[in-house]
């Protein structure tokens, strides 16, 4: 690798929801123990670093988003020790470890909001926002909280509204007061000093809010039937200029250790997302880039615009990033179906940028229907239908009782399908989603072009195939992703006479390929690289 680059540029993350990925003990959920048992199969796979979800003490209001102790594991995961464990196994063989930060909220059982919640003139009172109630008795504002209702709530000892931009169990802590900001970098501290690699920072855009709390205007395009919590306009909880200066002290932070890495979780248009790179790049590393999840039709048209959009607007050595999905989103699967799915996780592999993966994704682990009876998310239970239960099922290890994951009963339903849909199953079937994408990072891996080379977009007068040019030192590889139902045929012969299929998304194509009379089945995708002259 190339000293001018980072492990964090070239490099693939995996994230992995640690209830769901590996349970050891038999208790139907996932822990710390579990996902070191399965490091294998990850370095098998291609994958250099895993970012963890939070695995620290926790009342599980939201699954650990709802962190209790910042410098602890919760007992449900497993101790420091096995922490430490994973860390160092993960390390041996050159794998990063990250860990979600999650600084906009604590637990309501955190000792801090304790503290602040017994009276008013308690010290730690301001750690937290805190406003009178309106005159008629109700919220201080209109803010409405992600997961629905009202973004505050009444605390009946002290008679004041303490805000919630989640759940009432996540008060929101006050970003204003130095003595926070000072407990959470000791936190980062903490984490950085026993050898964690970064940190993935949990609705960073949300920090600081705007001062004076004005209400959100109501959002135009909402409309009636849509979740309550749309109606307004995040215009004064989110996104507010002082979050830069905030960020900046992360990183000097991050910056005191030796090659670490933040990633920040955004969800913004393009242009405000780039902001987050800071002015002079000292903002997060890594800006989450969700805009192939947000895209609202998903076409080789749109895309196209999209990744030339993002390459526009990258401040100068902004590194980019690509994600297609997590705990929060519907399952890539789902959204797109089999087929295209398979297109998707050879784009993701393929752009410039640094790819994370969500955990099930390269089997194309599809959602699972969750009966109402069985939701556990917070916001499923208060916006019915629009649970995250679906995307959180349990790895598909192999097709016995508990699909590997677990002995005992599993925290949520296994899919159906993990019979036939598993890892075991998938390492024997070379036309498998597993097998393309273990294939695809292998390829990744190989090539500088691919991993650290640039971009270029290749025009075609086909409106339903997006091709690209990836490209270092004398290496050129082609990707050409043909969206559309029907088979194409086309001439590419201006990026080069003659190249080598190294991937491709249907029946497995080898061999060599002239370039003016590329042919491409529906929903097909091709990595082609360049013979060179
Ligand atoms: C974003 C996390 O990804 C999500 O799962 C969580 O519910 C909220 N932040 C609140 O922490």
């Amino acid at each position: 690798m190339k000293a001018s680059h980072h492990w964090w540029q070239t490099d693939v993350v995996y994230q992995i929801y640690p209830r769901s990925f590996q349970d050891s003990n038999g208790d139907g959920i996932g822990d710390l123990p579990g996902i070191r048992q399965r490091l294998d199969y990850l370095q098998w796979l291609g994958i250099d670093a895993i970012w963890l979800s939070p695995i620290f003490p926790s009342p599980m209001a939201d699954f650990g988003y709802d962190v209790a102790n910042y410098v602890d594991v919760d007992p449900m995961f497993g101790t420091l020790a096995e922490l430490d464990q994973l860390v160092s196994e993960a390390h041996q063989r050159g794998m990063r470890v990250l860990l979600d930060l999650v600084p906009n909220h604590s637990s309501d059982e955190h000792p801090w909001f304790v503290a602040a919640r017994s009276s008013r003139d308690n010290p730690y009172r301001d750690w937290y926002i805190w406003r009178d109630p309106a005159p008629d008795g109700g919220p201080p504002n209109n803010w409405l909280s992600h997961f629905g209702g009202p973004a505050w709530s009444l605390d009946p000892t002290t008679g004041q509204y303490y805000l919630h931009l989640f759940d009432p169990k996540q008060a929101d802590l006050n970003w204003r007061n130095p003595a926070v900001r000072q407990a959470i970098y000791d936190a980062m501290r903490f984490w950085f000093a026993r050898g964690i690699d970064g940190f993935r920072i949990d609705v960073i855009w949300m920090l600081i809010k705007h001062p004076d709390l004005p209400d959100n205007p109501p959002d135009p395009q909402w409309k009636p039937g849509q979740p309550e919590q749309h109606r307004l306009l995040r215009r004064h909880d989110q996104h507010q200029p002082e979050v830069h200066a905030i960020i900046r002290e992360m990183r000097m932070v991050a910056d005191e250790y030796q090659d670490r890495v933040l990633i920040g979780e955004i969800y913004l248009p393009i242009d405000d997302l780039v902001a987050y790179y800071g002015e002079n790049l000292d903002g997060v590393h890594l800006p989450f880039n969700f805009n192939l999840v947000t895209l609202g039709e998903w076409n080789a048209h749109a895309i196209r615009a999209l990744v030339e959009h993002y390459e526009r607007a990258l401040p100068p050595g902004g590194w980019p990033n690509w994600v297609l999905g997590n705990h929060d989103q519907p399952r890539v699967a789902s959204r797109l179906g089999q087929s295209m799915a398979r297109l998707a996780q050879m784009l993701l592999l393929t752009l410039r940028g640094t790819p994370t993966l969500y955990y099930g994704d390269e089997l194309g682990m599809e959602d699972v229907p969750i009966p109402s009876e069985l939701v556990v998310d917070p916001q499923g239970i208060r916006t019915p239908g629009h649970g995250r239960d679906p995307e959180r099922t349990p790895m598909q290890w192999d097709a016995t009782p508990g699909a590997g994951f677990t002995t005992g009963t599993p925290w949520l339903p296994l899919a159906v399908d993990y019979p036939s849909r598993n890892v075991t199953r998938q390492q024997d079937d070379p036309q498998s989603m597993l097998a393309l994408t273990h294939h695809l990072l292998e390829l990744r891996r190989a090539s500088a072009a691919l991993n650290r080379g640039s971009y270029a977009t290749v025009a075609t007068s086909e409106p339903d195939l997006f091709a690209y040019l990836r490209q270092a030192g004398g290496e050129q590889v082609l990707v050409i992703l043909n969206m559309g139902a029907t088979p194409v045929t086309l001439d590419l012969s201006s990026v080069g006479p003659t190249g080598t299929i190294a991937a491709s998304t249907g029946m497995q194509r080898t061999g060599h390929v002239t370039l003016d009379a590329v042919m491409l089945d529906a929903v097909e995708g091709l990595v082609i690289a360049i013979d060179e002259d």
